[in-house]
C-alpha cells in the first residue's frame, strides 16, 4: 500500500505479544532435537511431520480454545535459561525489522513451572533477551507477567510468591522515573488464557497485591467473552489497560467509561481472525474506536501462530480501514501514551 513505508518507519509499541507465541515451526523442532522432547507422532498428530505442516496447521485454527492447545503442547520443548532466551531474542530481531521501539512483552509462568522448569530459569533468560534488545537494538522492553485464568487462583498466588521471593517486584512504584523503572524486572501483571467461564473477579486477590506493592494490571477481556468480562477486570481487578476489549463495541456506556478513564486496549487484529473472532479484519470496530476516542495499539499477540509481525498488522488494518496519515500519528502517541515508561523515554518516543 502507499503508506506501507511510512508505516514501516513510524515509531511502535508492541503491548500484547506473547512470548510463548513467538515459537515458530522451526524452533519447535530444532529446540525439541536439543532437549530430547518427544514431539508427537505423526501418527497421533499428522502436524507434527514436519515444520512445514506444522505451519500449515497453524493457519487453521477453529477457536482460542484450538488455538491453546497448539501453544500449550509446543512450548514443552522450552526447558533452559538458554531456550527462553532465544525465544524472546528471536522476537526483538524480528520487531526491531518492524520498527518496534518499545515492547512490553507477556509471559506465562505457570505453562513451565507445571512442567518442573523453575521460576527463575523462565525469567532469567527472557531478562538477558531484553537486556540484549536494549543494547544491541535499541528497543526498550518491559515484562508483563501473566496469570493463566483456566488454573486456580492458588496457582496464581503462588507464581506471585515466586516472583516476590525473587526479588523480581521489587521497586519503589514511581511510575515516571524511567530508573526506578527499570530495577524492577516484572513490571506488570496480566491474565491470560482461555476467557469465558473462567471470570475476571477470580483472580482480586493477585491483583490488590500487586496494586499494592506499585505493580501494572492488565488482563485479556472482551476476545471472546461478552463486555462483562471487561467491566469485571476494571472494577474487581483495577485493571489499567484491557488486552484484545473488542467486544467493547457491545456497551456503548462502558466505552464512553473506558474513553474518559483512557483506559489502552490492546487490539490483535489478525489474531482475531485466525482465532475466528471476526471473518475478517474491517469487521473490526477500530474506526469507530477511533472516532469515539478509545485508546488502543495494534499488536500481534502470538506472530509465530497467526500469520503476522506488528507491521503486518498495521499493513492489515490499513488495507482494511484506509487511514489518513494524521490518523495514524494519533494511533502511534495513543500506544506511547498508553506505554508503562518514564517520562525521559516517553519524550525520547514521541
Ligand atoms: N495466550 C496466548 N495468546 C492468547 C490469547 N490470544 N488469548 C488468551 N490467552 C492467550
Ligand atoms: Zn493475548
Amino acid at each position: 500500500s502507499p503508506l506501507h513505508q511510512f508505516l514501516a518507519e513510524l515509531p511502535k509499541c508492541e503491548h500484547h505479544l506473547h512470548l510463548e507465541g513467538c515459537l515458530t515451526p522451526a524452533l519447535v523442532f530444532k529446540l525439541a532435537a536439543k532437549n530430547g522432547v518427544a514431539l508427537p507422532s505423526p501418527e497421533d498428530d499428522p502436524a507434527y511431520a514436519s515444520p512445514e505442516s506444522l505451519a500449515a496447521h497453524y493457519d487453521n485454527f477453529g477457536s482460542l480454545e484450538d488455538f491453546l492447545q497448539c501453544y500449550y503442547r509446543g512450548l514443552r520443548v522450552l526447558v533452559a535459561e538458554a531456550d527462553f532466551e532465544l525465544l524472546a531474542w528471536e522476537y526483538f530481531v524480528t520487531a526491531a525489522e518492524h520498527g518496534v521501539r518499545h515492547a512490553e512483552v507477556f509471559f506465562d509462568p505457570q505453562s513451565h513451572t507445571e512442567r518442573g522448569v523453575a521460576f527463575d530459569t523462565v525469567v532469567r533468560g527472557f531478562k538477558a533477551a531484553c537486556d540484549r534488545a536494549r543494547r544491541e537494538l535499541g528497543i526498550t522492553t518491559r515484562l508483563i507477567m501473566c496469570f493463566l485464568r483456566h488454573l486456580p487462583p492458588a496457582s496464581a498466588a503462588e507464581t506471585l510468591a515466586s516472583a516476590v521471593e525473587g526479588g523480581h517486584l521489587d521497586g519503589d512504584g514511581d511510575h515516571h522515573d524511567d530508573d526506578n523503572e527499570a530495577r524492577r524486572t516484572i513490571t506488570g501483571f496480566g491474565l491470560d488464557s482461555s476467557e469465558v467461564g473462567f471470570r475476571p473477579e477470580l483472580f482480586a486477590d493477585v491483583y490488590r497485591e500487586a496494586e499494592r506493592r506499585g505493580v501494572r494490571r492488565t488482563a485479556h477481556g472482551g476476545e471472546e467473552g461478552d463486555p462483562t468480562y471487561i467491566s469485571g477486570a476494571l472494577d474487581g481487578l483495577r485493571a489499567e489497560r484491557i488486552d484484545h476489549g473488542v467486544r467493547l463495541v457491545e456497551d456503548p456506556a462502558l466505552l464512553r467509561r473506558v474513553v474518559e478513564e483512557e483506559i489502552l486496549l490492546t487490539v490483535c487484529p489478525l489474531s482475531n481472525v485466525c482465532l475466528r473472532v471476526v471473518e475478517h479484519v474491517g469487521q473490526l470496530p477500530i474506526r469507530e474506536f477511533l472516532d469515539a476516542g478509545v485508546r488502543f495499539s495494534i499488536n500481534s499477540d502470538d506472530p509465530a501462530y497467526f500469520g503476522g509481525y506488528v507491521l503486518h498488522n498495521f499493513c492489515a488494518v490499513q488495507q482494511a480501514f484506509d487511514f489518513t496519515i494524521d490518523e495514524w500519528r494519533l494511533i502511534a502517541e495513543n500506544s506511547i501514551h498508553g506505554s508503562w515508561i518514564g517520562e525521559k523515554r516517553r519524550l525520547e518516543l514521541l
